[in-house]
């Protein structure tokens, strides 16, 4: 199972990193736009912030075949490892993922609406396939249309990882963690929300309040 941030903040993968396994952080566009950041500043914080073995996702804003190829090509070259390039499913897209298949490149397929898109960029040999679970929702289940991609890939024996995306709550998260998903990718705020528990909270001031009215201090050890 692996945990990514979705997020240009590269402080908040840093902090986050201290406390929680992740594996990685994804980026498109619209959130890379949102930081007022320009995309090579991005790069270069997220990159001095991240391990060797933490993988880095950025997405190609091309939209015609050898656009997207020529930005896959850039954008998997700047880390030695553990880079990967986010290609929307479309036809060029899909054309481009075959292709950057056979280069050998990282390849995220994304911006995924429905099981059919990603079982054939599945059949590209993409690498993830982000279904927009959150979105997804917009036009019918979505965790029941990743429940069947997952058994499509399964029944097909397709070795693609489903990286379920755009949560907007941690109840969305655990329903796909639930279902199986090999990777989910969610905003810092939404995995600090689920980390967050009231009855934890109460929990934690009465042990420091009852040890604090027995011995004077909030300490183990005086
Ligand atoms: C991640 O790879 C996606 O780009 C992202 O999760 C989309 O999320 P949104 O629906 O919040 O924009």
């Amino acid at each position: 199972m692996e945990l990514f941030l979705d997020t240009a903040d590269a402080q908040a993968v840093a902090e986050m990193s201290q406390y929680l396994t992740i594996a990685g952080v994804t980026t498109n566009p619209t959130i890379i736009t949102k930081s007022g950041k320009a995309p090579e500043e991005v790069f270069q914080r997220m990159n001095a912030v991240l391990t060797p073995d933490q993988k880095f996702f950025m997405q190609v804003v091309a939209t015609d075949y050898e656009g997207i190829l020529a930005e896959a090509r850039q954008i998997c070259s700047l880390r030695p490892k553990n880079m990967f390039v986010k290609i929307p499913v479309t036809h060029e897209g899909l054309r481009a993922i075959k292709a950057a298949k056979a280069e050998g490149l990282g390849v995220l397929a994304t911006a995924i609406y429905s099981p059919d898109q990603a079982f054939l960029a599945a059949m590209n040999g993409a690498d993830y396939l982000a279904p927009y679970v959150n979105r997804m929702c917009n036009y019918g289940d979505g965790v029941q249309a990743v429940r069947e991609l997952q058994e499509m890939l399964e029944v097909h024996g397709l070795a693609s990882k489903i990286c379920a995306a755009s949560f907007k709550n941690g109840n969305q998260v655990h329903e796909l963690v639930l279902a199986g998903a090999e990777a989910v990718t969610v905003a810092p705020a939404v995995v600090s929300a689920m980390v967050d528990h009231p009855g934890t909270k109460i929990a934690v001031d009465e042990f420091t309040q009852a040890w604090n009215a027995a011995y004077g201090r909030t300490t183990f050890k005086a």
